[in-house]
């Protein structure tokens, strides 16, 4: 399969059109981004280990029988992806308080939250992702009903097993962002995007320090070596 024409540049990765129409290339940029791209740094490698940590996630959901758009690994950085129709909605799932639930509902943080909560933010970079319920994503034609009910159904597999895959590797899954698309060659919701420290929290269980992108919003240092130490420790289980 050949790359060919870049179709869209996005804060951390580039999509390309392929020789097959519904195959698309994915490659993962250095770029590390903060306040919705309004802050912008290089980190040599991050693409890659985000490519990697991703691969892994994904071939555990595999295991667990969740459908996404990974098919193939064709470079240390780059994908094959089925092709599929973004749903412009991010789907947040929260286990541990942080972040602005903490900062909405003037929590302390680190609150254990049962059940997990669900929520759906409006993807939209000119009006910075505004909150979303599911009354407004029906009304608003951005998804059904019934797709709604998928979503959130796969985004509770998807907690449930990667979860299980953190806890066995030393670390908690505070919260994480999900982004679904329709298959374009059935039409089927599956999980696209990443699963990379970029979007999700990720805490160390006995050190308590985080190994995500909060490294890098808080300014406390490189956040590569966060990531590094979560690709090596999964590297170990698979
Ligand atoms: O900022 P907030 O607390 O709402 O983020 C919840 C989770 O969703 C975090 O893991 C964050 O990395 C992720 N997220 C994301 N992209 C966004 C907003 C949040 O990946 N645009």
């Amino acid at each position: 399969i050949q790359q060919e024409d870049l179709l869209y540049t996005g804060k951390a990765k580039q999509l390309f059109s392929t020789s097959n129409p519904d195959i698309y290339w994915l490659h993962y940029l250095d770029s590390a981004t903060a306040l919705n791209g309004k802050v912008k740094e290089e980190y040599a490698g991050k693409g890659e280990l985000n490519a990697q940590i991703t691969r892994l996630l994904f071939q555990a959901l595999d295991q667990a029988g969740i459908t996404h758009h990974l098919l193939k690994t064709v470079s240390p950085r780059d994908q094959l992806v089925e092709r599929v129709e973004i749903i412009p909605l991010e789907v947040v799932t929260r286990n541990v308080a942080a972040g602005h639930l903490v900062s909405r509902f003037g929590l302390k943080g680190g609150e254990v939250l049962t059940p997990p909560i669900r929520e759906i933010y409006y993807k939209s970079d000119p009006l910075d992702d505004p909150f979303m319920n599911d009354s407004q994503a029906i009304s608003l034609k951005i998804a059904s009903q019934e797709e709604l009910e998928t979503l959130y159904q796969m985004a509770d597999q998807v907690n449930d097993c990667l979860k299980a895959v953190f806890d066995e590797i030393g670390i908690t899954l505070v919260d994480f962002k999900l982004e679904f698309g329709r298959r374009s060659r059935d039409g089927k919701l599956i999980l696209a995007d990443e699963l990379s420290p970029d979007n999700m929290r990720l805490v160390d269980h006995t050190s308590g320090q985080s190994l995500d992108k909060d490294v890098f919003r808080q300014h406390k240092g490189d956040l590569r070596a966060g990531y590094r130490e979560i690709l090596n420790r999964l590297e170990k289980l698979f």
